[in-house]
């Protein structure tokens, strides 16, 4: 990965092939298509690309983990400019791939992270945590929700099981993490306890 908006942190050391250090080569190269036909996904996309839709145009977001870049389309047609993280590289050679569908489009990608991005204090108007809460610890999930509070001034975007599930993580739990800011929208993604919210200063 060469492309000139690449910038790189130190890989993390852990590079299990199991767990969410799975997330390379061909697990990578397959990701999109594994997926894209569930209900759980394209409920998903559905709701979380009319709420990017919402957003002024022009708007600057966080989107950690990144992933393979599944908003990438959301975003060219809103003229977001992007920050993309995630801790694999080849999760974010995906994404790359889509951006460069877009000419002209802003994007930035960094290995890093979702709980210690780097940005500086209120530099992006949104930030989106997809799929990671159920591959992070409780304690974590609060800390994630702190650093996103810290780099966004206007949105935190993020979906949760928040019930029946040995990852479940509550709505409760992300409610102590938020300081100044309040869930605005909760809603039911494919299935009643998997959550699609939104928190927003008060
Ligand atoms: C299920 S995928 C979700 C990707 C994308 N948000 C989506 O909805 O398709 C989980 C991603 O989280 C990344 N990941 C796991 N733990 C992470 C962490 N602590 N910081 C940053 N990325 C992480 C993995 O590399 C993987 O790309």
């Amino acid at each position: 990965m060469t492309h000139p908006l690449m910038e790189y942190l130190p890989p993390v050391q852990q590079q299990t092939m199991h767990g969410a250090g799975k997330y390379s080569g061909a697990v990578a190269a397959g990701y999109d298509a594994k997926r894209s036909g569930d209900p759980k996904w394209t409920v998903e996309q559905t709701i979380i690309e009319s709420w990017l839709d919402q957003m002024p145009d022009g708007s600057t977001v966080l989107d950690a983990p990144m992933g393979t870049g599944r908003f990438v389309d959301a975003y060219a047609r809103n003229k977001f400019r992007v920050y993309g993280l995630d801790r694999q590289p080849d999760m974010l050679a995906q994404a790359e791939a889509k951006v460069k569908q877009h000419p002209g489009m802003e994007a930035l990608f960094r290995v890093g992270d979702v709980r210690e991005t780097g940005l500086a204090d209120k530099s992006v108007d949104a930030t989106l945590n997809i799929r990671i809460t159920r591959w992070l610890t409780p304690a974590e999930c609060q800390q994630m929700m702190r650093e996103m509070q810290r780099v966004a001034r206007s949105a935190i975007i993020w979906t949760a099981r928040v019930a029946n599930h040995s990852h479940a993580r509550s709505r409760e739990l992300f409610e102590q993490a938020l300081e100044g800011w309040t869930i605005t929208r909760d809603v039911a993604g494919y299935t009643m306890d998997y959550r699609i919210m939104c928190a927003e200063p008060v």
